[in-house]
């Protein structure tokens, strides 16, 4: 197949054309700056697939049809994972990629008739979550988005809304389209291989440098895990796969509560955990005093991941079964993680 992806220099990106390229795919990677074509195929050759089936296409999802130069054909699938993903984004920059940019990159699969796969997050599958964000469930058009971008972070207000105007365009252009929810990514099963960008690493760093001596939420709070692979199989399985399903949550159910992810990363770590449970609103009311988020690097935003909602995953893990891809394992994958940051943090 010919797969375009948008994100292909992204901690994702990079993993799933590893994946495509092993199983003999062509990749065209739309790029803001096609000069990371070089460090992309010495990742990819780096990680065991054939870099020389990635092409590069400029383009930039800010851009009316994405800038690109030339018109694209024979195409037959495109993944579409770019997106400004960072805490204290200003609302206007992060709708300008996630929502209109995405909106963009749908209208090319129209215009190109083929399969649009679109990457949102697990948290589009907590209901309790988007009604208490004040997100219309039974109609989503009525949603006043300034109030959600005001109840939680600009990149996941964005997310989410960009997720529901994609819902309504695929399905008002009854378009071939397929939205995978994904876990917080943790690192390769194998290698560990996480980006410094990444919320996990942020994590991992957090309670490496001891800013983590009291624990978000209460022992039902927990932040659901996919390593990183096992989402890029699932992406690679979904482009094409005969009939997808029109959703599909990629969250390891076996994911421990936030204690036990933490005493876990402490342990391999060799050193104490937490034992000491502080409710989210009160720390994401701490967070807020000047200086406080940046000194321990926790942003009031991002605890907002950390729910007590439980998921039901049996269409994920018949998903991997049909597709003949390993469930993942939480203890392993985990240590491989933090062993990778180990690796690169000094002592
Ligand atoms: N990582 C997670 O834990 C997680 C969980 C759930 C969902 N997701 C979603 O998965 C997707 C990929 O995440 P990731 O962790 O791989 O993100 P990432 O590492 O931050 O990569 C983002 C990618 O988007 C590209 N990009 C940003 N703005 C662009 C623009 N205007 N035009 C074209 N490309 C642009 C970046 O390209 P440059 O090289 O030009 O910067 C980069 O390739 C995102 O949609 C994210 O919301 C991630």
């Amino acid at each position: 197949m010919n797969i375009l992806i948008t994100g292909a220099t992204g901690f994702i990106g990079k993993h799933l054309c590893v994946a495509l390229t092993q199983q003999g795919h062509h990749v065209m990677a739309l790029m803001r700056n096609p000069d990371k074509l070089r460090s992309l195929r010495e990742f990819v050759q780096g990680s065991g697939g054939q870099p020389e089936r990635i092409t590069v296409m400029q383009g930039d999802l800010e851009k009316p049809g994405l800038g690109l130069s030339s018109a694209l054909e024979g195409i037959d699938c495109i993944v579409h994972l770019a997106a400004r993903f960072a805490w204290n984004l200003a609302p206007d920059e992060a709708r300008r990629t996630n929502v209109t940019g995405s909106l963009h990159v749908a209208e090319l699969a129209k215009q190109l008739d083929c399969r649009l796969i679109f990457i949102t997050g697990f948290m589009l599958a907590n209901e309790t979550h988007l009604a208490h964000l004040g997100i219309n469930l039974s109609q989503p058009d009525q949603t006043r988005w300034q109030d959600v971008y005001r109840r939680t972070g600009a990149y996941e207000a964005s997310k989410l809304e960009s997720a529901f105007a994609l819902r309504h365009y695929t399905q008002e252009h009854g378009m071939d389209a397929v939205e995978i929810q994904p876990a917080t990514v943790a690192g390769h099963n194998t290698t560990g291989e996480i980006d410094p960008t990444q919320p996990l690493f942020s994590l991992i760093d957090n309670v490496f440098h001891g800013r983590m001596a009291l624990i978000p939420g209460s022992p039902a709070h927990w932040l659901p895990l996919i390593p990183v692979d096992t989402l890029a199989l699932v992406i690679a399985a979904a482009c094409g796969v005969e009939q997808p399903p029109l959703r599909l949550l990629v969250l390891d159910n076996k994911t421990p509560n936030l204690q036990g992810l933490l005493r876990t990363l402490t342990m391999t770590m060799g050193m104490k955990a937490p034992r000491w449970h502080l409710p989210i609103p009160v720390m994401q009311w701490l967070l807020k005093l000047p200086g406080l988020a940046r000194v321990l690097n926790v942003y009031p935003e991002a605890l907002d991941f950390i729910q007590s909602q439980s998921y039901n995953t049996l269409d994920f893990q018949r998903f991997l079964a049909s597709m003949r891809i390993p469930e993942p394992a939480f203890s392993e994958y985990i240590q491989t993680t933090a062993q990778y940051y180990r690796s690169l943090a000094p002592e």
